[in-house]
C-alpha cells in the first residue's frame, strides 16, 4: 500500500489557474491514453481538499451548462473541509477535518492493501507529507503555460 500524489501540472509548474480552473488540462489529450487507467485500478481510497471537491461539483456533478456526469470514483473518498458541504447521491464521500493522521489510518484500512490517492490540492498533500505519510509523487506535465496559479 502506497500513499500517492498523482497530479498534472503546466509547463510552468501550476496545478490550477488562479481562479481554480482545470479547463486547460482536459483538452490536452485522451486520459485513456495516459497512465491514469492503470493507476486508478490500484487505488483503494481517495482524499481531496474542499476546493478540488467543489470544482468537481461545479464542473461535473452540477454543471451550469451541459449534461451532468456521475461521480467518477467507486472507491471511498475523504473530503477535508471545515464547512458543511453537500454530498453526491450514491457516492461514498466522507467529510473530515483536522489532523490528517487518523484519517490516513481510516483510509488505509478501507483501501485494504490497495493504494491511497491524494487527489490534491497541494496544501492538503503538504499536510500528509509533513506527517511522513506521502510515499510517491507522480506529476504529468501538460504542454501549456498558465503564467500564474
Ligand atoms: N492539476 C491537477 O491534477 C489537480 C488535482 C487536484 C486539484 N487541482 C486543483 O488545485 C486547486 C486546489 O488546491 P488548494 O490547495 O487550493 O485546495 P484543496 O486542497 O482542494 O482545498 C483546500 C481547502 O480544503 C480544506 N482543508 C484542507 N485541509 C484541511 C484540513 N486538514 N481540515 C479541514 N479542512 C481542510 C480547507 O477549506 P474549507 O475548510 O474552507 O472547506 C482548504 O481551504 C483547485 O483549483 C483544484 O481544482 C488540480
Amino acid at each position: 500500500m502506497r500513499t500517492q500524489y498523482y497530479t498534472a501540472a503546466s509547463l510552468d509548474g501550476f496545478i490550477a489557474t488562479v481562479d481554480d480552473s482545470l479547463d486547460w488540462l482536459f483538452p490536452l489529450g485522451d486520459i485513456g491514453a495516459t497512465s491514469y487507467p492503470s493507476f486508478i485500478k490500484e487505488v483503494g481510497a481517495l482524499a481531496m481538499g474542499s476546493a478540488t471537491y467543489e470544482w468537481m461539483l461545479r464542473h461535473a456533478i452540477n454543471p451550469a451548462e451541459g449534461p451532468a456526469e456521475p461521480w467518477p470514483y467507486e472507491q471511498p473518498t475523504w473530503v477535508f473541509t471545515t464547512r458543511s458541504l453537500p454530498g453526491v447521491p450514491g457516492a461514498d464521500i466522507r467529510f473530515v477535518q483536522g489532523d490528517v493522521r487518523p484519517v490516513h489510518q481510516e483510509m488505509a484500512a478501507a483501501a485494504a492493501g490497495r493504494n491511497i490517492w491524494l487527489v490534491g490540492g497541494g496544501e492538503l498533500v503538504g499536510q500528509f507529507y509533513d506527517n511522513g505519510l506521502l510515499d510517491d509523487i507522480f506529476v504529468q506535465v501538460g504542454t501549456v503555460t498558465l503564467g500564474a496559479g
